[in-house]
């Protein structure tokens, strides 16, 4: 385990120093001391911005679940790999040992083959957060089909687009899921969305909830009596480095959901690598993370990079207020939690909650603290710090996309001093570039701009599935030969990364990554609807909230704008799903443009934020008296 953690701050320099002078030599180091392979790569890295096209390890050959799974059975066999929290802490807690995990795991990879499904196929999961998630993950990776996780809050509609542009031939559900004090019909949402999806030939069901739901002959079968009849022992199929792990969706600026496309070899060697490091993983602590698994971090940091590291990961199926806002730590206190990954959101959510929900646990167990998804504002820091880490657990604040596969810049716990608000070092590997306007980098410390990254990482997403010219415009076109990631960071005088937010018309929610333009569009469904501009603007809790500007096709006081308003957001729960809503609708006779018809949707950010005291130059829009019209209108 020579360079596998790092120690101390000299010691990130060094090993950074290394990986950037010779990233071939370091990332061939690390493969080779800490996975298992069926064959040796001929070529650690080709890469080319250009095309793009990037490998890595090319002509290796391994499965990523005998790296997560078989390898750990010799010596931690009894270890639980799954720590699973029910949404119902009366429920008890399921631990899940790697011996029983291959055994799960097998039989899972089994029903699928038995089903039709064969390497390269896709398959959609739509599931809560409950053991099945992860085991069908490890499944489709066992037997080489790409799975293409739907995170279980989104619509019928989000769904069925999702399967239709992957193509998937089978869907993983549950009947229904437990959320708080709610349940939720799972599979009647799927069996609307599949009403749009000629393709799907098979739809295995989970019983969770125990409900009545509809099986459509032919087409729906439960799970457990498959896994049932199946063998415990299951041949891993034998994968390219390159072949494709999975397929995630994640929202563009404009235009559908981007189906990323992630490969094996590097994917499982960067988040492996950066999960012992950025979490201080030690063999015997028990490791949370709060994300669905239905998102990338979940991926990255709740099933592969732990299990390929031989951790017990906890899988919590519940919610933070649920029976109430003391339930996350009461988990923490329960399970003896070492590292807590979790978004600002919730943390904003429960310091807004009396303090007694904090403090009546024993919370002494924590050693590093994470936070993900969004920055995290001063204050949110400190409180985590303060009532959560009680200032002895360091708070890494993790920068990374779904595109990116893994972190990127993040402080090491115990090595970096943290700041609050600075997302601090790039991991080691990370050659983060600042741009400016005119497309050049901007050299030295204390400045700002678009933050790019200038070569290759292992775990990078290696296009958008089905369309590769998307890729190489969304993410190698702004500037020459680098990857652009569409957020904005400044470096400071110690070299130090602050991340200030998207730069484009992505706006996060919650932590949830939302395009403007899809919402814009279920927006415009509605009959009475001419046109809409959605923007964000700051809110306590969820970081940013939607605010959407709307034309009716015919104003008149008559209308009834609670309904309407109502009904704007009942399409949009039905188009994306409740994340997706707009917290304030305000409607209007115009919005401003540009002379070429452009929406300057600076204006709307400013009047949404309640900043309007230096709007800028109007006089050039098409329509200026219209950014007064929607001034003394604002929400
Ligand atoms: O804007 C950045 C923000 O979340 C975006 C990526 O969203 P997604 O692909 O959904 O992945 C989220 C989980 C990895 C980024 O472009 N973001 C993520 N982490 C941070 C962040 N912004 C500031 N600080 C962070 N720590």
């Amino acid at each position: 385990m020579s360079n596998y953690h790092i120690k101390h701050l000299e010691e990130y320099y060094k090993v950074y120093r290394k990986s950037v002078r010779e990233p071939k030599v370091f990332w061939e180091e690390i493969a080779e001391e800490h996975f298992v392979w069926r064959k040796r790569w001929d070529k650690v890295l080709s890469w080319d911005f250009k095309k793009p096209e990037i490998k890595w390890y090319e002509g290796a050959k391994l499965n990523i679940t005998e790296n997560c799974i078989d390898r750990h059975l010799r010596t931690n066999g009894n270890k639980t790999a799954i720590l699973f929290e029910p949404n119902n802490p009366d429920e008890e807690a399921q631990h899940i040992t790697y011996n029983r995990l291959y055994e799960r795991v097998n039989q899972f990879a089994n029903v699928l083959k038995s089903q039709g499904i064969k390497k390269g196929d896709r398959v959609c999961i739509y599931l809560p957060m409950i053991p099945e998630l992860a085991i069908s993950l490890l499944a489709c990776a066992r037997i080489g089909a790409i799975h293409s996780v739907v995170f279980a809050g989104f619509s019928a509609t989000a769904l069925s687009s999702r399967i239709n542009d992957s193509d998937c031939k089978m869907v993983i559900t549950s009947d229904g899921s437990y959320r708080g004090k709610k349940t939720i019909d799972l599979k009647g949402i799927v069996d609307e969305g599949l009403e749009e999806c000629a393709n799907v030939e098979t739809v295995l069901v989970v019983n969770r909830i125990n409900s009545e739901i509809n099986m459509k002959e032919g087409r729906d079968k439960w799970l457990q009596p498959l896994l049932d009849d199946a063998s415990k022992e299951c041949e891993p199929e034998i994968m390219d480095a390159e072949d494709p792990l999975f397929i995630l969706y994640t929202s563009g600026s404009t235009g559908q959901p981007k189906g990323m496309v992630h490969t094996t070899a590097g994917y499982m060697v960067y988040t492996a690598y950066t999960f012992k490091n950025v979490f201080n993983y030690r063999a015997n602590d028990v490791y949370w993370c709060t994300a669905d698994i239905g998102w990338i971090t979940g991926h990255s940091y709740i099933v592969y990079g732990p299990l390929a590291n031989g951790a017990t990961t906890v899988m919590f199926e519940g919610v933070p207020s649920y029976p109430d806002y003391g339930r996350f730590w009461e988990v923490v206190e329960k399970h003896k939690i070492t590292q807590f990954y979790t978004a600002p959101t919730a943390i904003r959510a429960l310091a807004k909650e009396k303090l007694d929900y904090v403090d009546k646990y024993d919370l002494s167990s924590l050693k590093v603290l994470g936070s993900v998804g969004e920055p995290i504002n001063e204050e949110a820091w400190h409180w985590y710090n303060d009532n959560v880490g009680h200032k002895k657990s360091p708070i890494v604040d993790t920068w990374w996309q779904t595109e990116t596969g893994g972190i990127m810049i993040s402080p090491l716990p115990y090595v970096t001093p943290t700041i609050p608000t600075y997302a601090t070092l790039p991991f080691i590997g990370i050659q983060p570039a600042l741009m400016d306007e005119n497309g050049e980098e901007i050299h030295g410390n204390q400045v700002d701009g678009r933050l790019c990254i200038k070569f290759p990482w292992p775990s990078m997403a290696r296009t958008i599935w089905g369309n590769h010219q998307r890729y190489k415009e969304t993410y190698f076109s702004a500037y020459e030969k680098k990857y652009f990631t569409g957020d904005g960071a400044l470096r400071d005088a110690t070299g130090y990364y602050r991340i200030t937010g998207r730069v484009d018309d992505v706006i996060i929610v919650s932590g949830h990554n939302l395009g403007t333009a899809p919402i814009e569009d279920a927006v415009n469904e509605h009959p009475a609807v001419a046109e809409s501009a959605i923007v964000g603007f700051p809110h306590d809790i969820k970081g940013n909230a939607l605010y959407g500007y709307v034309i009716l096709k015919e104003t008149g006081e008559s209308r009834d704008q609670t309904n309407l308003r109502k009904e704007i957001n009942q399409i949009i729960t039905e188009h994306i799903g409740p994340i997706a809503k707009l917290d304030k609708i305000q409607f209007t006779v115009g919005l401003p443009k540009t002379r070429s018809g452009k929406i300057m949707r600076r204006i709307l950010r400013k009047i949404a934020s309640k900043d309007t005291s230096n709007l800028g130059d109007t006089s050039t829009l098409l329509n200026p008296e219209v950014v007064q019209e929607i001034m003394d209108n604002a929400l």
